[in-house]
């Protein structure tokens, strides 16, 4: 019967980035847990974009004569100096990656007879971002999420952007990624997002943690394996307040028949919940009972938590309460039954 209710109910699959598939064979979960236990991984420290720049402040403010030198720069025929601290202030830009000091072979750069690195922009924009960029410097710790560079007041604000986009200094660029489900998502290239969020799914997920920790913006849900730390599993990215968002009355109501608006979700029956795709995301917040997000727009079974074999890689579910009848648990992507396992961690990060 929930079956029927999990095909039949599929009311529409709207922003999908790829075709939505269908598992077909019932999942053992001892065969995955063993398939997915990873012995041996390095794990990498998990790196903001805000804490590098926070080091680079340290070693700006502490020597600036022992790190830094001075660069030629020819700017559309203009000869700019400045100093390699200012170029290489937003440490994930592309503009930083070509005069980091590791770059020592200067690759791709076009130079002029002179030896200086050859920008074919109008000198006038660049002088504007340089002088942001030096602005920048002196700011106190400012993480990555807030940086945004004004175009000035002339008449194609455009050329300024493409000159920006060419740099890698726009937020889409050394901030990633900014949407969507992913897929084994790299943990050193979550750029500008903020963990507030880490426990293991054996411990008790407490909501109010989240509201109270990661205020943000945007918010990124995951899990992961603990032994393959550099590495989600499973990561969904929306708006903080899509994210979140309880579910409405219509769209979470008991299996089938409910019509009493805000009942409360009981822990010991099956309930209905509809997503409305969000940028490709599928968020629920069953009162008191259960979080999580499938790819797009559907209609499911939550039985306290989401057993669907459906689109599986891209399903994630926690439930909401320690005393919660666990019935087919907790999920992290295609891994089920994971309400005791101490093997998978939930995560969310954050962006302000
Ligand atoms: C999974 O691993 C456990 C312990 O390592 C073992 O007892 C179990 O038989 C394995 N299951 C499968 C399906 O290989
Ligand atoms: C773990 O890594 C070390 C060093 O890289 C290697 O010598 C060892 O054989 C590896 N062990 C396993 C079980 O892969
Ligand atoms: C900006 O680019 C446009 C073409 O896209 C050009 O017509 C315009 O003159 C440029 N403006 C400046 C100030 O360089
Ligand atoms: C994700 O990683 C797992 C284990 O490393 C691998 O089996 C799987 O094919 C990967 N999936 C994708 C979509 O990359
Ligand atoms: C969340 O952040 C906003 C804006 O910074 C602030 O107004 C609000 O009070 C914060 N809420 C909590 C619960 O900290
Ligand atoms: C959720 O649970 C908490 C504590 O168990 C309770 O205080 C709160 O009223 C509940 N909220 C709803 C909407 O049922």
């Amino acid at each position: 019967m929930m079956f029927s209710t999990l095909l039949v109910c599929i009311l529409s699959i709207v922003h999908f980035n790829h075709q939505i598939f269908i598992q077909p064979a019932v999942i053992n979960t001892n065969d995955i847990q063993n398939e997915t236990f990873i012995e041996n991984v390095t794990i990498h420290e998990d790196t903001t974009i805000a804490e590098v720049i926070d080091v680079a402040h340290e070693e700006t403010d502490k020597s600036i004569s022992l790190f830094d030198d001075v660069v030629e720069l020819n700017i559309g025929g203009q000869k700019i100096t400045t100093l390699r601290s200012t170029l290489t202030v937003i440490p994930n830009s592309k503009l930083a990656q070509m005069f980091n000091k590791d770059n020592t072979k200067k690759k791709n750069l076009p130079m002029d007879k002179s030896g200086a690195v050859f920008f074919d922009y109008n000198p006038m924009y660049f002088n504007f971002l340089l002088d942001q960029l030096r602005a920048f410097k002196r700011m106190p710790k400012k993480p990555g999420y807030q940086i945004q560079f004004q175009a000035p007041y002339m008449n194609s604000p455009m050329n300024f952007t493409h000159m920006l986009v060419d740099l890698g200094l726009t937020q889409n660029y050394f901030l990633s990624p900014t949407e969507g489900t992913h897929i084994n998502l790299t943990v050193n290239s979550l750029a500008g997002w903020k963990e507030c969020y880490r426990s293991t799914y054996n411990i008790p997920f407490d909501f109010s943690v989240i509201k109270k920790s990661c205020n943000g913006s945007r918010l990124l849900v995951g899990c992961r394996n603990i032994n393959n730390k550099n590495v989600l599993t499973l990561a969904g990215i929306g708006q903080y307040e899509d994210v979140v968002h309880p579910c409405l009355p219509k769209q979470c109501k008991t299996n089938g028949k409910s019509k009493k608006k805000n009942k409360k979700l009981t822990c010991s029956s099956s309930y209905q919940c509809i997503t409305q795709g969000k940028r490709g995301v599928g968020w629920y917040n069953a009162n008191n009972q259960t979080w999580g997000f499938v790819r797009g727009s559907l209609s499911f079974v939550i039985d306290p938590c989401d057993p669907s074999d459906l689109d599986s890689d891209y399903r994630l579910c926690w439930t909401k309460q320690s005393d919660i009848k666990k019935g087919t648990g907790d999920r992290c992507g295609s891994t089920k039954n994971l309400q005791n396992s101490n093997k998978y961690e939930r995560l969310v990060y954050y962006i302000a």
